[in-house]
């Protein structure tokens, strides 16, 4: 085997600063570590596509070639099929988006979207505004661009206005690039903006004039509770992020944007340099899927699913987390966030968690600045009910173990209280 000539690693120096700044991702560092035996899983956000007609979409990847023929198989544009975008153009009527196939642009996936965002729009040293805590995928991709993230956190309905309005003050007209929120059962919060919230957070982007992107993968699964209006039904400025990922399947790697057109020339420079173009055949399955097979149908089995998981979770938090941890009601989408007391560190907590059997996300990874360090998101779409009680047993008992060792030490005087303690 020829040895490289050129040993990377061993000359720091060759890499790119930016490089340095890279997020890691930790769902993906905790890949290894779930797979192994009788470990059950809360950290991942794998959709359960079990419900899937196996028959059918087989079918529906047949005739993707059968039909088109060796265009399915072919480089494409780089804006995408026009079918895939009229197809995504009738996706989001059932959001009161009213589009024409040339407001889109296809990524692969929502995360090359997000990459995008950053590419497109940060500058290193520009500031970018995120819900406290954020996707950590979103926060993995703009770090790249090194941006200066601003984090407004949040209540149990979505971003707090008053303090993203401070923000914006201090930062002045146009000092910040964008505005990122994922509106609908946040990726990890599980909180979904009211209303009134969204009308505000448009206002102020204007007023700001800031950008908003609003990224929304988990908008058709709810479990309870009205639809509330999405950003970009209301205001056709917003940069609006899709995906089939959680309706169809994330193996097919098709997203899209949706923005004002000036921009989509920008984005489509993008996917030019990072990809040529969005895989044709991944585009011609999808849009047989979604006209030929009864995609709803099979959304609604998946959604019954969901809400049976999100339930047992609920009722095994309810069952065995102590009374001094707060968890989010989440009405729909993959994820609950948990907030320990603040002497927890869930980084710490995640080797005796594994060693219990349970993996989780640790709160600090969906913060870009180290908070979030008593908290940790938990995910409920991918094991069974039962697995997912038995998860949170586990999970309470490693907590417990710990907590009664504070409180022992809390008695005996060696530790002052946490006044921020409830
Ligand atoms: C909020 C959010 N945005 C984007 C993505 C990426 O989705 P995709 O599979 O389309 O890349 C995810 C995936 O979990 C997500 O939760």
């Amino acid at each position: 085997m020829a040895t490289s000539r050129l040993a990377f690693d061993e000359f720091e120096e060759g890499y790119a600063a930016r490089v340095e700044n890279l997020r890691r991702s930790a769902v993906r560092d905790l890949f290894g570590a779930i797979s192994r035996p009788g470990i059950i899983s809360l950290s991942g956000g794998m959709p359960d596509i079990s419900s899937l007609p196996l028959d059918e979409v087989a079918e529906c990847a047949a005739r993707s070639v059968l039909v088109e023929g060796v265009k399915a198989l072919q480089y494409g544009g780089s804006d995408g099929r026009v079918e895939m975008r009229r197809t995504v153009c009738e996706l989001v009527e059932d959001f009161g988006i009213d589009i024409e196939p040339e407001d889109v642009i296809l990524t692969a996936g929502s995360q090359q979207a997000l990459d995008f965002l950053g590419r497109a729009f940060v500058n290193p040293g520009d500031h970018i505004i995120v819900e406290g805590p954020s996707y950590l995928g979103a926060l993995q991709a703009f770090s790249a661009y090194e941006p200066v993230c601003d984090v407004i956190d949040m209540d149990d309905e979505g971003m707090r206005m008053d303090l993203l309005e401070a923000k914006l003050e201090e930062l002045g007209p146009m000092g910040a690039k964008f505005i990122y929120t994922i509106p609908n059962f946040q990726n990890p919060a599980g909180v979904t903006m009211s209303l009134e919230r969204r009308k505000r957070l448009l206002e102020l982007g204007h007023a700001y004039g800031v950008p908003v992107v609003e990224d929304d993968p988990y908008g058709r699964l709810r479990y309870e509770g009205e639809p509330v209006p999405c950003l970009r039904s209301m205001d056709p400025d917003v940069i609006y992020l899709g995906t089939v990922s959680k309706t169809f399947a994330p193996g097919l790697r098709i997203a899209w944007i949706v923005c004002p057109r000036p921009l989509l020339a920008k984005f489509n420079l993008c996917l030019q340099g990072a990809g040529l173009c969005v895989s044709a055949f991944d585009q011609v399955f999808c849009e047989h899927y979604f006209h030929e097979v009864d995609w709803r149908d099979v959304l609604d089995a998946t959604v019954a699913k969901y809400r049976e998981r999100r339930d047992a979770m609920l009722a095994a938090l309810e069952e065995f987390f102590p009374p001094e941890a707060r968890w989010t009601h989440p009405e729909g989408g993959f994820f609950l966030w948990i907030e320990l007391p603040p002497y927890f560190d869930t980084e710490q907590l995640l080797a005796t968690a594994l060693e219990a059997g349970v993996a989780y996300v640790p709160g600090s990874n969906c913060y870009p600045d180290g908070r979030g360090r008593s908290a940790m998101r938990v995910n409920f779409s991918y094991e069974t009910p039962e697995h997912i009680r038995e998860a949170i047993r586990r999970l309470s008992e490693a907590i417990s173990d710990r907590m009664d060792l504070y409180r022992a030490f809390l008695a005996a005087g060696a530790l002052a209280p946490d006044p921020s303690e409830p």
